[in-house]
């Protein structure tokens, strides 16, 4: 039965906002892959984000943490994995600002164990592939102006996320170059879409709209992120995982820079609209509050090499797929709910104290 699949792929940090996206399009899109799920569920995993999924033939789910070396081996050896995807981490830089020891553990010593595990079982005669999924963030920050990051740019992290998530990068290169590892890398800009944690930008302050909470905007509002829809992430990684040249990396971008005030702006109109309220009646809970420690001023990927290479391009319409993005949440208050509860009105109690 289990030798019916032509792959077996490990798919870290699946029930995550861009996680259950790659799980979702891979299980689809390829039935004869077995698609291994490997999830600790921390606050940000969420299985009801693969319901529609959970019960496809070649779908496994595994809940264990990658910082268990023998929990990680055990998976590689039980499902005989010969290719990893790997996206768990720690993923929220003001998290990171508070607890930075925690995404050594998960981004660091995390992925060390999942490059020890194929080291170990991988044999070198047959075809393998490590896909380390990562940020535009270790590139740092850019001035306003022209410059993008390219894959030639220089490290240059700001936050403790960026800085576990360049370690990481490093230790993926290290493991090619010195054990000859098949690997290959993404650095990603900015995504948005469904299922992603409601402590990042986008769904917090549709939610707060919704609820005519305060909205934070740190510092002036002045910071350009370039986003990206999460879909279109979700396909260049299976381009990339597919074609992607080995011990290559390709970074994967929107060109589509927006100040984070212009975007809020976008945003408030358009809840506004759904709901049938006044245009602009949500402006009022605009909110300046004191800027985040180290604040990277902008970031903006140059993704010619994978347009060049493999022909992957964002899609470009930016305002639908932000409105469809509105209504998901609006539609999935339930959603909301369930991931708000608990923990979370600590979280939000100490980082906004409202
Ligand atoms: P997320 O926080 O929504 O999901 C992370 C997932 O990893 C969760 O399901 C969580 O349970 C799991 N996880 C965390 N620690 C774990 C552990 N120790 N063992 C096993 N599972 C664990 O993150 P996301 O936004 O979906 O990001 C996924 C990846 O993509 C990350 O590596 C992130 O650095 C990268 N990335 C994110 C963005 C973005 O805009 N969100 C952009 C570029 C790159
Ligand atoms: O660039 C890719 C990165 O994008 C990913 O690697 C990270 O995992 C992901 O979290 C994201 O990081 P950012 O810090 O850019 O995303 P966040 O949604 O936290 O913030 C987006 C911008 O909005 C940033 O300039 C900070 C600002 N912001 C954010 C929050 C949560 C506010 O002004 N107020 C807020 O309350």
């Amino acid at each position: 039965m289990e030798s019916q699949f032509k792959k077996n792929i490990l798919i870290t940090g699946g029930a995550g906002f861009i996680g259950s996206h790659v799980v979702r399009l891979m299980v689809t899109r390829y039935p004869h892959y077995r698609i291994v799920n490997l999830d600790k569920l921390t606050y940000a995993g969420n299985l009801a984000n693969l319901h529609d999924v959970q019960e496809k033939p070649n779908y496994r789910f595994v809940k264990a943490d990658i910082c268990d070396p023998d929990e990680v081996r055990r998976v590689f050896e039980e499902y005989r994995i010969d290719s990893v995807i790997h996206l768990a981490a720690e993923s929220h830089v003001d998290r990171s600002i508070t607890d930075p020891l925690s995404f050594a553990r998960t981004n660091v010593m995390g992925t060390l164990n999942l490059l020890e595990a194929a080291r170990r079982t991988w044999q070198p005669a047959t075809p393998h592939l490590f896909y380390h999924v990562s940020t535009d963030e270790v590139y740092g920050a850019l001035p306003f102006g022209d410059a993008l990051f390219t894959e030639e740019t220089r490290y240059d992290p700001h936050s403790p996320y960026s800085a576990s998530k360049a370690a990481s990068d490093h230790f993926v290169r290290a493991y090619h170059d010195t054990y000859g590892l098949p690997v290959v890398l993404s650095n990603c800009s900015n995504n948005y879409g469904p299922y992603q944690f409601p402590e990042k930008l986008i769904p917090l302050f549709i939610n707060n709209i919704r609820h005519n909470k305060p909205l934070p905007v740190y510092g002036k509002g002045e910071n350009v992120r370039d986003w990206l829809y999460v879909e279109d992430h979700a396909r260049a990684i299976d381009l990339i995982f597919h074609r992607g040249r080995t011990g290559e990396t390709y970074n994967i971008g929107g060109f589509n820079e927006w100040k984070n005030i212009d975007l809020i702006r976008v945003m408030i109109k358009t809840v506004d609209r759904l709901l049938g309220r006044k245009e602009g009646e949500s402006e009022k809970l605009i909110t300046f509050v004191t800027d985040r420690a180290g604040h990277d001023l902008r970031y903006a990927i140059d993704s010619t090499k994978l347009k060049n290479e493999l022909g992957w391009e964002p899609s470009l319409q930016f305002e639908e797929r932000i409105e469809k993005t509105v209504r998901w949440y609006l539609d999935h208050q339930e959603w909301l709910d369930n991931v708000t509860s608990g923990d979370y009105q600590r979280y939000y109690q100490k980082m906004y104290g409202n």
